[in-house]
């Protein structure tokens, strides 16, 4: 497994990572099994994925929970990942999305901070977070400044509750009101192969800022894997429905493109999945691969990824091909 360090931390992580969102299941997901879940963070750990992310709404406790019970005993192999920011317990804060009999309301007042913080060091059994994110910006009505959220987190890391401080799904404009407050280490953003927004804007930025960007649903939610074919129907529930790449027509062409890469995998004797996370994590700017798995083979699967380097040349067909496959419908 190779590592990367964090921005400017000092924390060394796995460049691919273990992603907690599935485990929580709910409506977006589908059921999932806890022991299943237990034992891919178990996984994870052996083959030296480090850092593990989850946030408090992913199942509404339930992802930090079982993550806390994964790691006793093992708090110091890990990096531990958690996010703030999206409540459902208070009318605080502006509404984002209902689910689950809740209101999820995007708020990140201090005190709202404080209180979710001490949520997830309860329930993830420990007294510190490694990497703490602001996991939306909020937005009006209940819009709390930039600056009165990051003193916030200052004040927490000077306390010795959080370590690095992270954002999630922010643009460069915010991140410059960030950083005129204190330093953020981390952006988590959406990214894969078939969507490189980040490319034209957040990852230079990045780049020039030395903050690392934890790339999040790099596998299309396993449609890069190649392992959800034609077949598979969706609910209207779940998460994928709402990704255009899986409308049938959109899926076709990803299939068709991956088809295409078996001479690579054969050249290297690795999978799609690793072969996709491999050239996520070769990407300018992109410093870890945050896949998310509940199952322990997936996760063995997406490990090795870890430690597989690809042939700049052949990272810049897949890149080309990629683009010759233009948007999706
Ligand atoms: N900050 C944010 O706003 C935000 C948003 C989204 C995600 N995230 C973070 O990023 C993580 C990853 O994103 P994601 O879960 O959306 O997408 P992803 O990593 O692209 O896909 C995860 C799903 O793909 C399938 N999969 C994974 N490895 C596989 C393998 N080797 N073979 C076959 N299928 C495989 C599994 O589906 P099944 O379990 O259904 O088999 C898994 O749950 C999340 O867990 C979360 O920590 C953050």
């Amino acid at each position: 497994m190779q590592y990367r360090e964090l921005g400017r931390s000092g924390i060394q992580a796995s460049v691919v990572a273990f992603g907690a969102w599935a485990i929580g299941g709910g409506p977006w997901w589908g059921e999932s099994d806890d022991q299943e879940s237990l034992r891919a963070i178990g996984a994870a750990l052996d083959a030296g994925i480090n850092l593990i992310d989850t946030a408090p709404v992913y199942g509404f406790g339930r992802s930090e929970e079982l993550v806390g019970r994964a790691i006793a005993g093992r708090r110091d192999e890990v990096v531990l990942s958690t996010k703030c920011g999206l409540v459902w317990d208070t009318a605080d804060g502006t509404p984002f999305f209902e689910q689950s009999g809740y209101t999820v309301n995007r708020c990140l007042e201090p005190a709202s901070i404080r209180k979710e913080l001490e949520g997830s060091l309860r329930r993830l059994r420990t007294e510190v977070i490694d990497v703490y994110h602001t996991h939306w910006p909020t937005v009006p009505p209940a819009t709390t400044s930039i600056a009165e959220t990051m003193g916030c987190l200052l004040e927490l890391q000077a306390a010795g509750q959080i370590r690095a401080i992270a954002v999630s799904n922010v643009s460069t404009a915010q991140m410059d009101d960030y950083l005129a407050v204190g330093r953020i280490d981390v952006n988590q953003a959406r990214y894969s192969l078939l969507d490189r927004t980040l490319d034209a804007e957040v990852a230079p930025y990045c780049v020039a800022h030395d903050i690392s960007i934890l790339a999040y649903s790099p596998l299309e939610q396993g449609l890069l894997t190649g392992k959800i074919g034609m077949d598979r129907e969706l609910t209207d529930d779940e998460f994928r429905s709402s990704l255009p790449w899986y409308k049938l027509a959109n899926r076709r062409r990803v299939l068709d493109l991956l088809a295409g890469w078996a001479d690579l995998t054969a050249h290297y004797d690795c999978t799609l999945a690793q072969l996709v996370t491999a050239c996520t994590v070769a990407q300018p700017g992109i410093t870890i691969a945050l896949c998310g798995a509940r199952k322990a083979a997936h996760v063995l699967d997406n490990a090795v990824a870890g430690r597989l380097t690809l042939d700049p040349a052949h990272v810049r067909r897949m890149r080309q091909e990629v683009a010759n496959l233009g948007q999706p419908e």
